[in-house]
């Protein structure tokens, strides 16, 4: 039996305008799936939690089965558990395929390759998502930490990969770094989750049309660019009033580009007073929010009050660990 876990992420900075090739920061948090795989022994067929796996049904794990086979072509019977919340922006998703890559490497007795699973398991959301996934929350739940995603190799930071990916006939590239973070004992991050249901794509086709019909607007994607540069610089040095700083202006901009909502709106304004920094998370029109602060329980309780559900989370936190094997 073998038994992996990876990370969540939130993102810091950078939502949407990364879609325009500019930078974007995510780290990890600490809620994680767990991925527990053993030889099926009495069935012929894999299964995944007590059921027949349908592949249809799961087009990720599917992918995932298939690029790293068990070596001895044996079924094996695939358990999930998790503490993500879904389909709130949390990468949940990701999380649960990078488990499986790692599992699924242990299985095969190769020990683990973090560029391996952070590829492979990109690759998987892409096919499950009809092409469409960045590899940043893949890449934050393989590696942990901070991953920041850029069109360009950013100066000042530690290059992990460049990641090329053919979507709909096209040739899509990314840069992967990652840095060393300078964070303050008694600095936390609190993840606001408004419970509402946010779609990816309904929010990225909303600011492509708004950019579309009003094409000066794009100043305000470039704008975040330079928000998430000095954020990370911030991060670097550990002045956290500053990154506080940039992020709330980072919320800004989003709210001015249409993706807040009035639920995310609400636990913004409750969880303020007690923070440094306040931003949506993620795409946006739902979904969560995220809070830097000194004071997380106060932060949590104000969240709360609102009607969201909330939970702390630190920095650095691991990505892809093995849990158990026997
Ligand atoms: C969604 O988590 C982040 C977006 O920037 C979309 C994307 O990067 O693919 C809104």
């Amino acid at each position: 039996m073998v038994k992996t876990s990876a990370p969540g992420k939130c993102i810091l900075f950078g939502e949407h305008a990364v879609v325009y090739g500019q930078p974007a920061l995510a780290c990890s948090i600490n809620q994680r799936m767990t991925v527990e795989i053993e030889k099926e022994e009495t069935f012929d067929s894999w299964r995944l939690d007590g059921r027949t796996f349908k592949p249809k049904k799961h087009p990720h794990i599917e992918y995932i089965r298939k690029h790293l086979p068990p070596l001895d072509d044996q079924p094996l019977h695939i358990r999930i558990r998790g503490t993500i919340p879904k389909a709130s922006g949390l990468g949940s998703s990701a999380a649960l395929s990078v488990a499986l890559c790692g599992a699924l490497q242990q299985i095969r007795e190769e020990s683990i390759d973090l560029l391996q699973v952070s590829s492979i398991s990109h690759h998987a959301e892409a096919e499950a998502q009809g092409g469409r996934a960045s590899p940043m929350d893949t890449a934050t739940s393989s590696f942990g930490g901070f991953v920041v995603l850029s069109d360009t190799i950013e100066e000042n930071l530690d290059f992990i990969e460049t990641r090329t990916m053919e979507v709909n006939g096209q040739t899509r590239q990314w840069h992967l770094h990652t840095f060393d973070a300078n964070i303050p004992e008694g600095v936390s991050l609190v993840v606001g989750n408004t419970g509402v249901h946010g779609s990816t794509s309904a929010m990225v086709n909303q600011v492509a049309n708004l950019i579309r019909e009003n094409p000066e607007r794009k100043i305000e994607l470039e704008t975040i660019g330079a928000i998430a540069r000095r954020g990370i610089q911030s991060l670097q040095e550990g002045d956290m009033e500053a990154v506080g700083q940039a992020m709330s202006e980072n919320h800004m901009v989003l709210r001015s580009l249409g993706v807040s909502s009035p639920e995310i709106e609400r636990l913004i304004r409750a969880a303020a007073p007690s923070s440094l920094g306040v931003k949506l998370t993620g795409a946006g029109g739902g979904g969560c929010m995220i809070a830097l602060t000194r004071n997380p329980e106060q932060t949590v309780g104000a969240i709360e009050m609102e009607g969201g559900r909330a939970f702390i989370t630190h920095f650095n936190e691991e990505g892809l660990r093995i849990e158990h094997i026997i």
